[in-house]
This record gives structure tokens, sequence and C-alpha cells, in this order.
């Protein structure tokens, strides 16, 4: 991995709950990966068919039905291997985990196990862009407080793990609530509360 320059990013915004699904290319070998499904595959699917993309893998970032109600659906029509961590009751056809790298044309894009949310929820990153589905959002974060969450683990997942990523890199979240759709991992740290907790008691104290 590295800089990828050759990696383009597609965020696409579907359905009621403000979901962002992503198209992830390497545009010289129109290969592709997408991640998450969201409640509709159209978008997806016609952005792949336009650019001509052959998807390899169609990526689930957790369970929630509001990120994977379509997704089987979605990797049955492009033809992608449908993934999901090793901890997810998805119906999948290979589970990941964590530090596994899949190709995408001439890059990697690595599997980073970020329990806290759901406990399968993983980060996709490609050197450059971080896509956290509800792990991570601008100036957020994802809930806690629903089966399988856990306030300490999403604490840990996002300080011993995104935090360890450079800071220019991009974080893609799986919805859009924050005033701007992306942002890189240096302005998160001024300003999202999950972030400037300097430890697990603190972000517990003031966020719960
Ligand atoms: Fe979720």
């Amino acid at each position: 991995m590295g800089g990828n320059p050759g990696l383009k990013v597609r965020q696409i915004e579907v359905g009621s709950m403000q979901n962002f699904v992503y198209v992830l290319s390497d545009e010289a070998t129109r290969e592709a990966i997408a991640i998450d499904s969201g409640w509709e595959i159209l978008p997806i699917t016609k952005v792949v068919s336009e650019q001509k993309y052959r998807v390899r893998y169609v990526i689930a970032t957790h369970q929630h039905f509001d990120h994977t109600e379509t997704i089987g659906q979605l990797a049955t029509k492009l033809g992608g291997e449908l993934l999901a961590h090793e901890s997810s009751p998805i119906k999948c056809d290979r589970r990941v985990s964590d530090g596994q790298e899949v190709k995408m044309g001439d890059h990697a894009v690595r599997v980073i196990h970020t329990p806290g949310h759901t406990e399968d929820s993983i980060c996709i990153y490609d050197g450059r862009d971080l896509f956290t589905g509800d792990t991570l959002f601008v100036d957020a974060w994802g809930r806690t407080d629903l089966p399988g969450g856990s306030a300490e683990k999403l604490y840990h997942s996002i300080h011993d793990k995104i935090m360890t990523l450079p800071q220019e890199t991009v974080i893609y979240p799986g919805h859009d609530y924050g005033d701007v759709p992306f942002r890189t991992l240096a302005e998160e740290a001024k300003s999202n509360p999950v972030l400037l907790a300097k430890s697990v008691e603190e972000f517990l104290r003031t966020n719960s």
C-alpha cells in the first residue's frame, strides 16, 4: 500500500437514515470493491456499469440492517465475493479477520477489526482512506447501547487502532451525520469528543 493515487472513492448517500455506501476503484485496472449496500443497490450498480468496473469484493462493515439489507443481492448482481468479519452473523462468501489484506487491481485494502459499535465491526483501509462504517463519524461515533455494543471496546478500537494511522488519513463514515461528509483524522482529532478523551474512563464519564 502507499499513497494510492490511482484509487478513486465514490461516496453515495442512500435511504432515509443518511447511510453512506462506497465504491472504491483502481482506475487503471477498473477493478473495484463496494463497501456496504444500504437500502438500495441501484446507485451502486449504476456507477459500476457506467464505469465498467469489475467488482472483486463487496464488504460489509458490520451486521446492521441499514448497511446490509440488500448486500447479498448486491454481491450477486455485481459478481463480487461478499466479505464480512469472522464474528459476523451475516451470510457471506468469506470471513475476514483483523490485519487481513484483500487485493484489488494493483492495490490492496486492509481489514481492521474495530469492535465497539458491534462485535463484528470492521474498518477498511487502503493506505490513504479509512472506511469506518458506524465506528467513527465526523464529530461523532457509533452508538454502543445496541446488542454486542461496548463503549470500552469502541474507545480502544478508535484510540489503539484508528489513531495509529497517519493523521492525513481521510475518514469516510457509514452515515452522513457531520457538517461535512468526510474529513481527515487530524481534523477529527481537534473536535471529535471520542478522540479528545484522554482515557476510557474520561470517555465514559463525559459521553455516556
Ligand atoms: Fe450500525
